[in-house]
C-alpha cells in the first residue's frame, strides 16, 4: 500500500463517493485525482492550508462546482452534472449568508417553503430544529439582534431542517473568537451526534479536526494525502505533510532501514545512532526515510541517559520559549540539525535549561514513526 492508497475500493456503504476527481481553473489544478468516501453518519474533516481545495471538494460535492474529470456517486448513483438543489444536500458556508430582513423562523423555515410543507408541519419542525440547535424560543427574533454563535446556529438549523443526509460546512466558526468557537464545536459534536447525520467539515485547524472527526482526510496542494481516524492521522502520519501540519514533529533523516518480523518496528540509523521506531510495513524495502518524532515525545537530558530503553541524540540548547503549562527548546545537534522539543514547565525547570548548554534529547525505543522521504 502505498501513501495514496484510497479507502474507496472496499467501502461497499458509501453515502457520497468521489471517484478520481480532478478541478481546474483555467491553468490551475485546484484539485488532482481526488478519491474519497463519505460514510454513512460519519463526522469527516477536510483538514489542509488555505488553498489546498478544501471548499473546492466540498463545492463539487455540493454541486455548485462541476469536476474537470472523474465522477461523484450518491448511493451509487452518479450525480456528477446533478443541480445542487437535486442533491438535496445541506450547506453551512463560511459567512452564515442568512437573509437579513428575515425572523428566525422564516430563516429557518425557507427550506421547507420551497419544499412547500404546510405551514402547521412547518411551525413543529422549525420549533423542534430551533431547539435542537439551543435557540428554542427564538422564532420571531430578528437576525440583525443576533451574536455571531447565534447566527451560526441559525444557519445550522436551516441547513438541518429538511432532514439532508448529508451536511456540508465550510470553515462554519472561523469568525468567531476563542472561546465561542470552542463552544460552537461542543454544540456541532452534540447536534451530529442527536441527528445521526453525516456531516462533512472544512478546517484549516488542527485541534478543531482532532477534536471533531471520526475521520479527517489531509488536503495539501490540492491533493488528498490521508484518510484516517484522528488518532492514526497523529500517530501514523502517510506523509511528511501530514506530520508536520498535524501537531508540531522532528523530521529526521534515517537509514539502514531493517524492518522487524511484523511487529511494525524498524531498526534505523540517524547519522551513527542506532534508532528503534515505527513504522508501515511498506518502508520494508525504502532502505532510508524520515523518522517523525513528535516535540511532546522527547525529553531532555543534562548528562547521557542510562536507560537501554531510549534512543538518545547529543544537542545543544539554542534558546526556550516559555508557553505557560510548557515550554518548547529549540535545540541543534553536531549534524546542524534542528530539533523542537515540548516539555511540561515542570519538566523544563527540573532539567534546567541553558542556552548553549549541552543535553541529551531522547525518546522511547518504538516510538517515532517513519514516513517515506
Ligand atoms: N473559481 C475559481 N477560479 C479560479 N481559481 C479558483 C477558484 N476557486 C478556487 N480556486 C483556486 O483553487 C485553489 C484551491 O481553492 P480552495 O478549494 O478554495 O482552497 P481551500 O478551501 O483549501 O482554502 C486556490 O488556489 C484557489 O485560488
Ligand atoms: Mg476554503
Amino acid at each position: 500500500m502505498g501513501m495514496h492508497e484510497q479507502p474507496a475500493a472496499d467501502d461497499g456503504d458509501a453515502l457520497i463517493r468521489m471517484e478520481g476527481v480532478n478541478k481546474v481553473f483555467g491553468n490551475f489544478t485546484a484539485l488532482s485525482d481526488v478519491s474519497i468516501d463519505v460514510r454513512e453518519g460519519e463526522f469527516l474533516t477536510l483538514l489542509g492550508p488555505s488553498g489546498s481545495g478544501k471548499s473546492t471538494t466540498l463545492m463539487c460535492l455540493a454541486g455548485f462546482e462541476t469536476p474537470t474529470r472523474g465522477r461523484i456517486l450518491y448511493r451509487g448513483e452518479d450525480v456528477t452534472r446533478l443541480s445542487p438543489e437535486k442533491r438535496g444536500l445541506g450547506v453551512v458556508f463560511q459567512g452564515y449568508a442568512l437573509f437579513p430582513h428575515m425572523t428566525v423562523a422564516e430563516n429557518v423555515g425557507y427550506p421547507l417553503v420551497v419544499r412547500k410543507v404546510p405551514k402547521a408541519e412547518r411551525d413543529a419542525n422549525i420549533r423542534a430544529m430551533l431547539s435542537t440547535v439551543g435557540l428554542g424560543g427564538y422564532e420571531d427574533r430578528r437576525i440583525q439582534g443576533l451574536s455571531g454563535g447565534q447566527q451560526q446556529r441559525v444557519a445550522l438549523a436551516r441547513a438541518l431542517i429538511f432532514g439532508p443526509k448529508l451536511l456540508l460546512l465550510d470553515e462554519p466558526f472561523s469568525a468567531l473568537d476563542r472561546s465561542l468557537r470552542g463552544e460552537m464545536q461542543s454544540e456541532l459534536a452534540r447536534i451530529h451526534k442527536e441527528l445521526g447525520t453525516a456531516f462533512v467539515f472544512v478546517t484549516h485547524d488542527q485541534d478543531e479536526a482532532l477534536s471533531l472527526s471520526d475521520r479527517i482526510a489531509v488536503f495539501n496542494k490540492g491533493k488528498m494525502e490521508q484518510v484516517a481516524s484522528p488518532s492514526d492521522i497523529y500517530e501514523a502520519p502517510a506523509s511528511t505533510f501530514v506530520a508536520g501540519f498535524v501537531g508540531k514533529t522532528n523530521l529526521l533523516d534515517v537509514t539502514d532501514l531493517v524492518a522487524g518480523n511484523g511487529n511494525g518496528l524498524y531498526r534505523a540509523r540517524y547519522g551513527d545512532v542506532e534508532i528503534i521506531c515505527k513504522g508501515p510495513e511498506h518502508l520494508a524495502h525504502a532502505g532510508s526515510g524520515k523518522l517523525s518524532v513528535r516535540a511532546e515525545e522527547a525529553e531532555l537530558h543534562a548528562s547521557a541517559p542510562a536507560s537501554a530503553d531510549l534512543n538518545a541524540i547529543k544537542v545543544r540548547l539554542l534558546r526556550s520559549v516559555y508557553f505557560g503549562g510548557w515550554v518548547e527548546a529549540l535545540l541543534e545537534d553536531s549534524a546542524g540539525k534542528l530539533f523542537s522539543v515540548r516539555l511540561t514547565t515542570t519538566r523544563a525547570r527540573h532539567t534546567g535549561l541553558q542556552d548553549g548548554r549541552d543535553y541529551w534529547l531522547s525518546w522511547p525505543k518504538g516510538t517515532g514513526y517513519l514516513v517515506p522521504a
